[in-house]
């Protein structure tokens, strides 16, 4: 029987040699303000993390910096002893100031203490997916250096595929003429923010999961959306988790969440069709 806190209507995708349910937790959001910190309520975000993975999710996408150290650390005391089919799809690239900024951290020594220091906090022994996080900047290391430091870790064993995020179609061929079995990509991308319709199509010609970011806070406002998820009598925030999950079959929808009615109220989105008529009120212009 499906309920709805069940994922099994999202179906599976291979990813990094495993099959796992095609829908995936984001957990940027276990932690407090503008991503620092403890979150308001550290219990609510520990059930979170446990029912996401009591209702089949098996893909959690993660990063040391988130926090800092704060939602790895949620996670790995939500979830450890892990089973075998979970799955962490972490990133290395960026870091954090004090006060909360986004810097980059691409050397060769940071991205290894980024490494280190993300295995550390969730209790393994090497990154089983690693996104290279591109940040283009003026002056800095080139997206070649950085692929081939990847590559180096890679080959210390401390990280086991690579992923790319926040990246163009240039930079996947770059990666696939340099060698790399490119495991996975991620960019924002949801029914608000379809600017990378086109590298979606290409990982999907390429077999590569696609996970999008901030598929929910780009949708947020839209009246298409509403109207939709109106007719549906569901909310709009599931509609737009549903046409991830339609757009393509190389989508693993990863919305991140610190409420466990968010987080319901999400996975219940996998047992939402949509029809022809509502996706192309979705993908109409966006009011
Ligand atoms: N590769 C990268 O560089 C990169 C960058 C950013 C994010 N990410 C990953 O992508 C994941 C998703 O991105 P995101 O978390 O920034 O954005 P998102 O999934 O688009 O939206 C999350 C926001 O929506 C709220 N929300 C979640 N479910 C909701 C619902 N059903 N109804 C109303 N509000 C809801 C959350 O707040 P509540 O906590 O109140 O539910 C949170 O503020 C992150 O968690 C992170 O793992 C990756």
């Amino acid at each position: 029987m499906t309920t709805s806190f069940d994922v099994q209507n999202a179906g599976t995708i291979e990813i990094a040699g495993k099959t796992l349910s095609r829908m995936g937790f984001g957990t940027m959001r276990l932690t407090g303000p503008e991503i620092m910190g403890e979150p308001a309520d550290r219990d609510e975000c520990l059930r979170v993390v446990r029912a996401a993975y009591d209702a089949g999710v098996r893909i959690f996408d993660t990063a040391w910096y988130y926090g800092p150290d704060t939602s790895s650390r949620i996670v790995h005391e939500a979830l450890a002893p892990y089973a075998d089919d979970v799955l962490f799809v972490s990133k290395l690239g960026g870091s954090r100031t004090e006060d909360g900024g986004w810097v980059p951290a691409t050397t060769l020594d940071e991205l290894r203490e980024g490494a280190e220091r993300e295995c550390a906090l969730l209790g393994i022994d090497r990154l089983p997916v690693a996104h290279l996080r591109w940040m283009e900047i003026p002056g800095g290391l080139t997206f070649e250096a950085m692929l081939e430091s990847f590559q180096t870790l890679q080959g210390e064993g401390l990280i086991e595929r690579i992923g790319l995020s926040t990246i163009t179609i240039d930079h996947v061929e770059t990666a696939r003429d340099a060698g790399v079995e490119v495991a996975t990509v991620s960019n924002p991308f949801g029914p608000g923010m379809r600017d990378d319709d086109a590298l979606v199509d290409r990982c999907a010609e390429l077999g590569i999961p696609f996970l999008p970011y901030f598929s929910l806070q780009t949708s947020q406002g839209s009246a298409a959306l509403q109207q939709v998820a109106d007719e549906i009598g569901c909310t709009s925030s599931q509609v737009a988790i549903a046409w991830q999950l339609q757009r393509s079959p190389v989508i693993v929808p990863i919305p991140g969440t610190s409420k466990t009615a968010h987080l319901a109220e999400n996975l219940a989105a996998t047992n939402i069709a949509l029809s022809e008529a509502q996706v192309a009120t979705i993908e109409g212009p966006l009011v």
